[in-house]
């Protein structure tokens, strides 16, 4: 992890211009899911993308390796990587980098871990898919890699199906299926929300871990703001398919300048009540299909004046590095 003062444009490892996914189903119009995501990804960073369900981080994920959902299409924008455009890329090129170069790890292991196969040959075979040539060392690199995410007994698990492991181990799989081949970016959506707690928490201490003994830069997703908070160098809020702001963690979370990032900060529970009711936003992420005009948060926003409903926000940086996309960041 390197401090926001150094951060130098010749060490970007990935930047995301103006992009936009729209689904195109059956109806003239594009469902406008992701509305010119700008993202810069810094080398051994890890960035955190957070928002409340719904407000296209998944997408905006997807878009970086071309894996979208039906329906789902670029329209515009660039993602380069190391330099180049992955949306202009050969697909042959486009194959050498997932996996390999970038890789991701899901929500729900379970249905991205194919049930007939072994863990370990699952894992094993995401290596010699990029190192062919490498067969005989597959599985010792495996027994390796599953030692690293905290697999006990790794030889004995590689043997097992995934229905034989627990949520948590499976997520663990999944880590060292990414891992395997140290890749430059891992891009995590929201690796820990389908496990409780507990499980939770181990992960994201394996996630610190790992961060020590190698130098990919991570892209964490989830629409949980303090969990991320823990692992985050910065962090980029989304909200209906948009940036609202960005800025280092502890600026974000200290002197948040938007009015969504606040109220994000103040549905967390105090820790000395921590049975008290969650303060909730009021409202809900607008449908893509259905976004007001103007700034998409302005119907739930407690500062929003007349001409929120009409200006298109953009983003300003207000401080060094912080960003935010409120008109009227002054008055938060
Ligand atoms: N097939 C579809 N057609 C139209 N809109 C869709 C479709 N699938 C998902 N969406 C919309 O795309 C938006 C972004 O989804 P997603 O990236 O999964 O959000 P997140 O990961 O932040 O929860 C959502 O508002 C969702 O309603
Ligand atoms: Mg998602």
């Amino acid at each position: 992890m390197q401090k926001q003062d150094k951060l130098k444009d010749n060490d970007i490892i990935l930047e995301i211009k103006d992009l936009h996914t729209y689904f195109y189903n059956n109806s003239k119009n594009p469902v406008k899911a992701v509305e010119g995501i700008n993202l810069t990804l810094y080398k051994k960073e890890v960035l955190g993308i957070v928002g409340e369900s719904g407000c296209g981080k998944s997408l905006t994920a997807r878009s970086i390796l071309k894996i979208l959902p039906t329906g789902a299409k670029i329209a515009q924008g660039s993602i380069f990587f190391n330099g180049e455009d992955i949306l202009t890329l050969k697909q042959k090129r486009l194959n050498e980098i997932r996996g390999k170069m970038i890789s991701m790890i899901f929500q729900e292991p379970s249905s991205y871990l194919n049930p007939v196969l072994t863990v370990g040959f699952q894992v094993s075979e995401t290596y010699t898919a990029h190192f062919p040539n490498d067969k005989k060392n597959a599985l010792k690199k495996t027994i390796q890699i599953f030692k690293e995410v905290g697999i006990p007994d790794p030889s004995k698990r590689i043997k097992n199906y995934p229905h034989e492991l627990s949520g948590g181990q499976k997520q663990r799989v999944m880590t060292a299926m990414a891992l395997i081949n140290n890749p430059d970016i891992i891009i995590a959506d929201e690796p820990t929300t389908s496990l409780d707690v507990t499980v939770q928490a181990q992960i994201i201490k394996l996630f610190k871990d790992l961060l020590k003994n190698h130098s990919s830069s991570i892209i964490f997703i989830t629409h949980d703001l303090p969990l991320v908070s823990e692992i985050a160098d910065r962090i980029m809020v989304m909200y209906a398919g948009m940036n609202v702001e960005e800025a280092p963690t502890k600026e974000l979370i200290s002197k948040p300048l938007h009015p969504y990032t606040k109220s994000l900060l103040e549905s967390i529970p105090p820790i000395t009540e921590k049975w008290q009711k969650l303060k909730t936003i009021e409202g809900q992420v607008p449908d893509p299909s259905e976004k007001p005009a103007g700034c998409p948060f302005h119907p739930r926003c407690i500062y929003a004046e007349k001409d929120c409903s009409t200006k298109k926000p953009y983003m300003i940086e207000v401080e060094k590095g912080h960003y935010t996309s409120c008109y009227h960041y002054d008055k938060i």
